[in-house]
């Protein structure tokens, strides 16, 4: 099917409308966080080492009565559960704070993430790091920037000279493969970092400061906005197999596409060395 240039043209205008919908959004967010940066912090668990704070619950509030107002057909999925579920084919993914263990320590990482789909195709997304005052944002067929510079995946096609990223769930940690996979690609490459927020760890694929991220059992939320990020970068979002990623995989690899291949390989030999998957 042709589909005329009109319609095309409207289909972009829409994406960018909620591109700049999602970045005001996330805006409004960073500065609640700020606000709340550095009181003490009012932690309750949802698990042993899962924390919630009273910034996630005035983050995400603020968020989902803005994509409320502005999107009222729209699904929203925000983490602390103030979304609300329907049948529209667009959902919005809101992780209110990407990092809240470093908040709550006063370790000065974490973020705001939001990402729109439409059916399984995320079509615009935004990270904000409040306290650097980086945002990322990208939307489909447009490009990714950072506070509205255009930025790319990096060059390096080797895992020997690249800097990785990865994470460590809060909950069911014994359960979590993750140490193995850690310590060997930490001897195959320049290092890998685990900074706490996995929304920022996407962002910094897509700006070419890693090459790869993986991690265990992350949730939609976490992901939605750097999976688009990382695409329009030029990067790669896939499982370990090297299928796309479906939210709900148990696992995520990203990178800059050009180291994809060999830590597929790194990801199967880990496997099958230690029994680990
Ligand atoms: C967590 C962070 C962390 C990752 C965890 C996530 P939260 O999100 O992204 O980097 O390792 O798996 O749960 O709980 O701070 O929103
Ligand atoms: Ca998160
Ligand atoms: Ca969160």
């Amino acid at each position: 099917m042709t589909v005329p240039d009109e319609a095309w043209r409207s289909v972009n205008v829409m994406t960018k409308t909620y591109l700049q919908a999602a970045i005001e959004t996330a805006q409004e967010a960073g500065e609640i966080l700020l606000q709340e940066f550095g009181r003490p912090p009012d932690i309750t668990y949802k698990g042993d080492a899962d924390l919630v704070t009273q910034a996630d619950r005035r983050s995400e509030q603020a968020i989902v009565e803005r994509l409320r107002r502005w999107f009222p057909e729209h699904a929203i999925v925000a983490e602390e559960g103030a979304g609300h579920e329907n049948s529209s084919p667009f959902r919005w993914y809101v992780d209110p704070l990407d990092g809240t263990t470093n908040f709550a320590h006063g370790y000065p990482c974490f973020a705001v993430s939001i990402g729109l789909a439409e059916g399984a195709s995320v079509i615009a997304g935004v990270v904000f790091n409040p306290v650097s005052n980086e945002l990322f944002a990208a939307a489909r067929g447009e490009g990714a920037t950072l506070n509205a510079k255009k930025i790319s995946v990096s060059a390096i096609d080797i895992l020997a000279k690249s800097l990785l990223a990865t994470g460590f769930p809060a909950h069911k940690r014994v359960q979590s493969p993750n140490i193995h996979y850690y310590w060997d690609f930490t001897l195959r490459s320049h290092g890998v970092r685990r900074d706490g927020s996995a929304a920022l760890d996407l962002a910094a694929v897509a700006a070419g400061r890693f090459e790869g991220f993986w991690e265990f059992g992350l949730h939609p939320w976490d992901t939605a906005a750097g999976i688009i990020l990382i695409e329009e970068a030029g990067g790669r979002v896939s499982d370990f197999a090297g299928k796309p990623y479906r939210f709900g995989a148990r696992e995520i690899l990203a990178s800059n596409a050009k180291v994809h291949a060999e830590m597929q390989e790194v990801a199967a030999e880990i496997a099958a060395k230690t029994g680990k998957k």
